[in-house]
């Protein structure tokens, strides 16, 4: 009796314990040739190592996250293959430390009247307040619903953005971020998104004559809280699969190809394909949402972070589908309306081709399954090392996507 109780109390507090990242550092691997990077690809597979980014290209450098007890093993592989690498961050506990501390002193400093802003990263709660409070000021044009709730309850919402005309018929605009929970600047990202089209109406409303928008802001709700209270790095949703593994990549676990590639079937793993396919509440919420715009849905945009990516299908193959030039298309006039505003670079292509392979994702089922003719995955700039932009950084980020995202509407529009 009291043994078992011990163990639960042992349980929790694994649960409950915070991960501070001290002493993690953070690597860039520049390879040289297919061998290194295969060496690479290799070791991606190893649990030990977080690979933040390992992009197709070969001069394009690749950043990992290691483990202080990982990190002499790790430093004499690469030498032995005589691999070049920096590190880029020395104490990873120490920077997320600081932007923690930023991000809480910005977060008491909102704008009047409204929950959010974009000098600070929000909590669920707030952003959920936000969206009711755009429902609130705009009735005719905001419609807010929950879609559902995540494993450990909360409200999953979208909102739903018109142009007031009452026509029911009009083709959508699907928008989703945060299926990945450390992906903080993407959620953002969707927020802004939301705040041009409802509050600069105005400036906007030749992207909601013949459209309607759907955004789901916060995919993964349980995880983004989680990245705030206990380990900034989360990933995965949270429900729990083994004693001491939780979550399930909701980007391996749509029904398409599932499982097939670049998916773990190790519960512990970043990219654990979940137990079944749409195992989660969060990807059956995001399937539903999909099917319901069936015909209607055009474009179907998801916001993740980071490595300035715009991809296309396939993720689960190097083949490319037959309409791939119309996706290339408006993929194109996002990356060069982001290349003129700011310089900023992104790279086009099919997930497979310049990132990697992995079945699963939400956007191959949007484009498969629920025939979104146009389906993207953007991958906004890493702010920080990576997935801890500092506050100061938010606006600029997505003010820059926006320019994109604007620019492959506008093309989804006149093309469809
Ligand atoms: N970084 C994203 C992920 O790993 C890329 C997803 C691209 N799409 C895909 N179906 N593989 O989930
Ligand atoms: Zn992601």
């Amino acid at each position: 009796m009291l043994k078992q109780l011990a163990l639960v109390l042992l349980l929790c507090g694994l649960a409950l314990a915070e991960e501070t990242y001290d002493g993690y550092k953070i690597y860039d691997v520049k390879t040289n040739n297919p061998l290194e990077k295969q060496l690479l690809y290799r070791l991606s597979k190893n649990e030990a190592y977080d690979f933040f980014d390992l992009p197709r290209s070969l001069d394009a450098p690749s950043r990992v996250m290691v483990k202080p007890d990982d990190q002499v093993a790790f430093e004499m592989l690469l030498d032995k293959y005589h691999v070049n690498f920096v590190v880029v961050d020395e104490n990873l506990g120490d920077s997320l430390r600081k932007t923690s501390e930023d991000n809480q002193r910005m977060m008491n400093m909102r704008s009047a009247g409204r929950s959010i802003s974009f000098t600070a990263f929000h909590r669920h709660a707030e952003i959920n307040a936000y969206l009711d409070e755009l429902a609130l000021a705009y009735p005719s044009r905001v419609k807010v619903e929950v879609a559902g709730k995540s494993y450990e309850k909360r409200d999953i919402k979208t909102i739903t953005i018109s142009n007031g005309d009452g026509r029911t018929d009009k083709n959508v605009i699907f928008l989703d971020a945060g299926i990945h929970a450390r992906e903080w600047i993407a959620h953002a990202g969707a927020l802004y998104v939301i705040h041009q089209l409802v509050e600069n109406f105005a400036a906007n409303s030749d992207l909601l004559r013949d459209y309607d928008w759907v955004i789901l802001p916060v995919v993964n709700p349980d995880g983004y809280e989680y990245t705030h209270t206990n380990t900034r790095l989360w990933r995965k949703t949270r429900k729990p699969i083994s004693a001491s593994c939780y979550g399930t990549d909701a980007n391996r676990n749509f029904d398409f190809h599932w499982g097939e590639v670049g998916a773990s079937s190790y519960s512990c793993s970043d990219t654990y394909k979940g137990e079944t396919a749409f195992s989660e509440p969060e990807t059956q919420i995001v399937r539903d949402l999909l099917l319901g715009l069936s015909g209607r849905g055009k474009f179907y945009l998801t916001l993740h972070s980071y490595g300035n990516y715009l991809l296309y299908p396939w993720g689960w193959t190097s083949a490319l589908p037959s309409t791939w030039r119309d996706i290339d298309e408006v993929a194109q006039a996002g990356a060069a309306a982001i290349k003129s505003a700011t310089g900023t670079k992104y790279t086009v292509g099919s997930s497979t081709n310049v990132l990697y392979a992995a079945a699963g994702g939400s956007d191959d089922y949007a484009f498969g399954v629920a025939k979104f003719p146009i389906s993207i995955t953007m991958e906004l700039p890493a702010g920080g090392t990576g997935f801890n932009p500092t506050t100061n950084q938010i606006q600029g980020f997505v003010s820059e996507t926006w320019l994109g995202i604007q620019a492959m509407a506008k093309k989804v529009v006149q093309k469809y």
